[in-house]
């Protein structure tokens, strides 16, 4: 062969096994869909949507349950079978994806409770909606009420790892009240 041959086959073989690691990500992440829907975006209604977050956010807590930094009820043992090359590209993949809301109904009480509980304490970092989080913080607006009391139950028990401290310390601040109130505010906000 040629020089010029020999870089073009070379050449050649990047661009396949490139277009077939996108491929095996995409089989990969299909395998998320039937808990967390078509495109990362869930059905309810204790399973979260995970389409659209922050790239660093889902690789830093894949990262976390796969090195049993952090508790979770499932995922711990999904991820222990995933590479961190792998992790990365689904962090990737879903990252890419649209945030897909699904507004909730919530009483009017309900929510007036939730806006005064949340504008005291969660508002600096995940904005008003929760649309609006910090870089390492996911979106909360229109994700799941149920699923959102769930994880707020953990960051408030001392026997879940849960290795954010400042997440922590303002879940534990919460009165119990608080907690369904806010998670119903934020899961009824579309924007
Ligand atoms: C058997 C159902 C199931 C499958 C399959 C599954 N998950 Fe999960 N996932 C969960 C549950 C349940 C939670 C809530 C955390 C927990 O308790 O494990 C969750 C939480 C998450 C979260 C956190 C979302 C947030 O808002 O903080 C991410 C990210 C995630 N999963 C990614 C994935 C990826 C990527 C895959 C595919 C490789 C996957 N999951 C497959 C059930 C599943
Ligand atoms: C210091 C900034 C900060 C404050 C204040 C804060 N949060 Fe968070 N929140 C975060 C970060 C960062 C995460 C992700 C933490 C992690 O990796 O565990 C998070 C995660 C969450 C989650 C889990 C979302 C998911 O998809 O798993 C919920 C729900 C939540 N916060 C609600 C609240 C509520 C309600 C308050 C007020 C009582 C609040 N947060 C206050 C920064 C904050």
């Amino acid at each position: 062969m040629t020089k010029t041959k020999t870089l073009l086959a070379l050449a050649l073989i990047g661009v396949c096994a490139t277009a077939s690691a996108r491929g095996d990500i995409e089989m990969l992440a299909r395998t998320c869909n039937g808990c967390h829907g078509v495109g990362g975006v869930s059905v309810g209604l204790s399973m979260p949507s995970i389409g659209g977050l922050p790239k660093e956010y889902l690789r830093n807590i894949m990262k976390q349950w796969k090195y049993d930094e952090r508790s979770a009820i499932t995922m711990n043992r999904i991820v222990k079978g995933l590479s961190d090359d792998e992790i990365d590209a689904l962090a990737a993949h879903f990252a890419k994806q649209r945030w897909v809301p699904a507004p909730q109904q919530a009483s009017a009480a309900l929510l007036a409770k939730g806006k005064s509980a949340i504008s005291e304490n969660c508002e600096d970092c995940h904005g008003f909606t929760g649309s609006d989080p910090d870089v390492d913080a996911p979106r909360i607006n229109g994700q799941w009420a149920k699923y959102m009391e769930l994880e707020l139950a953990k960051y408030r028990d001392p026997r879940f790892k849960m290795p954010h401290r400042k997440m922590k310390k303002a879940a534990q601040d919460m009165k119990p009240a608080e907690v369904p109130a806010a998670a119903g505010y934020f899961g009824a906000q579309d924007k």
